[in-house]
C-alpha cells in the first residue's frame, strides 16, 4: 500500500482509496498512477509510461494526457502531487510513503538510528512495474512469510529470484511495523561484512565497531521486521549461521533470502522459483501470446526495435526460442536484445551457439547478468573439484537420466560412485541439475543452456571424446537389457 496525499494506492488489488472508500479510476489511469508512485520520486519518462500502460500496442502520446487529466480530476486537491516535467515525463512531488510510515516504525522500535540511516533503511529497490507471470508466486510468498521465519527463494541463475523477492517485499511491507530492510550480498565475502551491511541497511545501533552476530541479534530483538537478504549462494555457510541466530533471537523477525542454493537450516522453508511459462510445441499463436516468457521476449525486443512478433511465422519462432531457453528471464532478455542485430530467425538459428550470442546485457546490469556464460560462471566458481568433474561430464546426456546411467558413464577409477553421490546432491542443491521423481526413481536433467555450458567445460578439459564414447557404449547396453 502506498500513501499519496489523502489517498492510499493498493498495487496488489489495483485499488485507489480515500478514507477507506474505493475511488473509481479507469484502468489506464491507474497504471499511470501506479508507475509514477512506484518510481519513488524518480522521473518516469513518457516512453517508459507508454511501455507500461500500452505494452503491446502503439498509441498516440496524447493518450497519456487524456488519462492523466482523468487521474488529476479524481485526485482533486492532491492533483499537484503528480508533477509534469515538460518534454520529459512525470514525477511524484513527495517521496512515497508506505501505509505504516517509516518514521512511525523507527519510533515504535526504539532503535537509535540517525535520520539518514532511517531513510536508507526504508529503501527497497523499486518494484518492476511490469513484472510478468509472478502474481501467484508473489501471493504465495506473502502468505508463507506469515508462517515461516525464514523463506528462501531458490532457483537457477537469472530465473528471477531477486525480482520476485523485491516485488513480494513491497507487497508485504504493510504487514510489518518496521521498514523492510534489503541487503545485497553479492559483493560481500566475510561474516563481518554481512553483519555490518545488515546493521547499516536496518539503521541499527550497535555498541562495538567490531560487530558480531550477538550484537545484531540484540539490536534486532523484538522488532517486527522483514529482512531481505539477496544473492546468498556464494556466502551460504556464513548466511546459514547468521540467519539461524537472528530468527532464534526474535520470533517476530521474518527473513526472505534469495539464493541459487538453500541455507539448509531448521527454520527454513524453501520456495522454488519456477521458470516463466513457455508454449509447448505446435501451440496456436493465441496460446503462444499467453505465455509470460513470450511476452517478456516481445516486450524487450520491441523496446529496442519495434514490430517483432507481428506475423505468425515469427511468433512461432519466438515461442521456440523461449522454450529452448527454458523460460529463464535473463536468457530471454539477452536473446531479445540480439534481435536488433540478427533478427528473430537469426537468433533462433544460432541457439546452438548460445554461449556466444547471449551476451550484451544491460550496461548497468550486474556483471554476472551481462552474458549467459557469466551467469553460469558465478555458479561454477563455487563448486568443489568433484562437483565440477561431474557437472561437465553430465553434458553428454541430452535427455533425463537415472543415477545408474550417470554412474555408468561418468565414474571410473579416479571418480568413484561415492564421489558421484555427494556431487549430484550438490549440483541439484545449487540449481544446476533438475530432479524429477517417477514413483520412487529419481531422474535428473540439465536444461539446454546448462548443458551447453557444461559441454564447453568438457571440451576445454579435453574429456569430450572419452565421455561421449562411454555414453555411446552405455546406450546399446541399456537397450539390450530392456529388450
Ligand atoms: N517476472 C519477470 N518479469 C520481467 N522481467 C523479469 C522477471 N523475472 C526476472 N526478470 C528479469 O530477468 C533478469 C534476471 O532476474 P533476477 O536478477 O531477478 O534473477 P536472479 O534469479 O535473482 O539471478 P541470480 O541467480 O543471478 O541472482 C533481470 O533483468 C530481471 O529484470
Ligand atoms: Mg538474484
Amino acid at each position: 500500500m502506498i500513501e499519496l496525499g489523502r489517498f492510499q494506492i493498493d498495487l496488489e488489488m489495483r485499488m485507489l482509496q480515500l478514507n477507506g472508500e474505493t475511488v473509481q479510476l479507469g484502468s489506464r489511469a491507474f497504471d499511470i498512477l501506479a508507475a509514477v508512485a512506484s518510481a519513488d520520486g524518480r522521473l518516469v519518462t513518457k516512453d517508459e509510461l507508454m511501455n507500461i500502460v500500452w505494452p503491446d500496442t502503439i498509441v498516440e502520446e496524447n493518450n497519456i494526457q487524456v488519462h492523466l487529466s482523468a487521474l488529476r480530476k479524481v485526485l482533486g486537491q492532491d492533483r499537484d502531487l503528480i508533477l509534469t516535467v515538460p518534454g520529459r515525463g512525470y514525477q511524484l512531488r513527495q517521496r512515497r510513503r508506505n501505509a505504516l510510515s517509516d518514521e512511525a516504525g523507527v519510533r515504535a522500535s526504539g532503535i537509535r538510528a540517525s535520520g539518514s540511516q532511517a531513510l536508507r533503511a526504508s529503501r527497497l529497490p523499486p518494484p518492476k512495474s511490469r513484472l510478468l507471470g509472478r502474481d501467484l508466486a508473489v501471493r504465495q510468498i506473502r502468505a508463507l512469510l506469515e508462517q515461516t521465519p525464514v523463506l528462501t527463494l531458490v532457483g537457477a541463475g537469472g530465473i528471477g529470484k531477486t525480482t520476485v523477492a523485491v516485488e513480494a517485499a513491497h507487497h508485504s511491507s504493510a504487514d510489518f511495523e518496521e521498514p523492510v530492510c534489503f541487503v545485497e550480498l553479492a559483493q560481500l565475502t566475510t561474516e563481518e561484512a554481512v553483519l555490518r551491511a545488515i546493521v547499516e541497511r536496518c539503521g541499527l545501533s550497535v555498541p562495538d565497531p567490531r560487530v558480531d552476530v550477538e550484537q545484531v541479534v540484540a539490536a534486532l530483538a523484538r522488532q517486527r521486521r522483514l529482512l531481505v537478504l539477496d544473492n546468498a549462494e556464494h556466502v551460504i555457510g556464513i548466511m546459514a549461521h547468521i540467519v539461524e541466530a537472528l530468527v532464534a533471537g526474535n520470533d517476530a523477525l521474518r527473513v526472505l533470502v534469495t539464493s541459487r542454493e538453500p541455507l539448509r537450516i531448521m527454520p527454513e522453508t524453501v520456495f522454488r522459483v519456477e521458470p516463466l511459462d513457455v508454449p509447448p510445441p505446435h501451440s496456436t499463436d493465441a496460446d503462444i501470446l499467453r505465455c509470460s516468457a513470450v511476452n517478456l521476449f516481445l516486450r524487450h525486443a520491441n523496446s529496442l526495435q519495434g514490430k517483432v512478433g507481428s506475423d505468425s511465422t515469427e511468433l512461432q519462432l519466438v515461442g521456440e526460442i523461449c522454450r529452448r531457453l527454458d523460460g529463464i528471464p535473463l536468457a530471454i532478455e539477452l536473446a531479445a536484445a540480439r534481435v536488433v542485430a540478427l533478427g528473430v530467425e537469426g537468433v533462433h538459428r544460432r541457439l546452438d551457439d548460445r554461449m556466444a550470442i547471449l551476451a550484451g546485457g544491460y550496461r548497468t546490469a550486474l556483471p554476472r547478468h551481462q552474458t549467459l556464460r557469466a551467469t553460469f560462471d558465478w555458479s561454477f566458481a563455487i563448486l568443489d573439484q568433484n562437483a565440477r568433474s561431474l557437472f561437465r561430464r553430465l553434458a553428454v546426456f541430452g535427455d533425463a537420466f537415472t543415477f545408474e546411467a550417470m554412474c555408468a558413464v561418468v565414474c571410473d577409477e579416479a571418480y568413484t560412485v561415492a564421489n558421484a553421490i555427494g556431487s549430484i546432491g550438490e549440483l541439484v542443491a545449487k540449481s544446476l541439475v533438475g530432479v524429477e521423481f517417477e514413483g520412487p526413481v529419481a531422474r535428473y536433467r540439465l536444461s539446454e543452456s546448462t548443458r551447453a555450458y557444461a559441454m564447453a567445460k568438457l571440451q576445454a578439459e579435453g574429456e569430450q571424446d572419452d565421455i561421449a564414447a562411454r555414453h555411446a557404449r552405455y546406450l546399446p547396453a541399456t537397450r539390450q537389457s530392456a529388450a
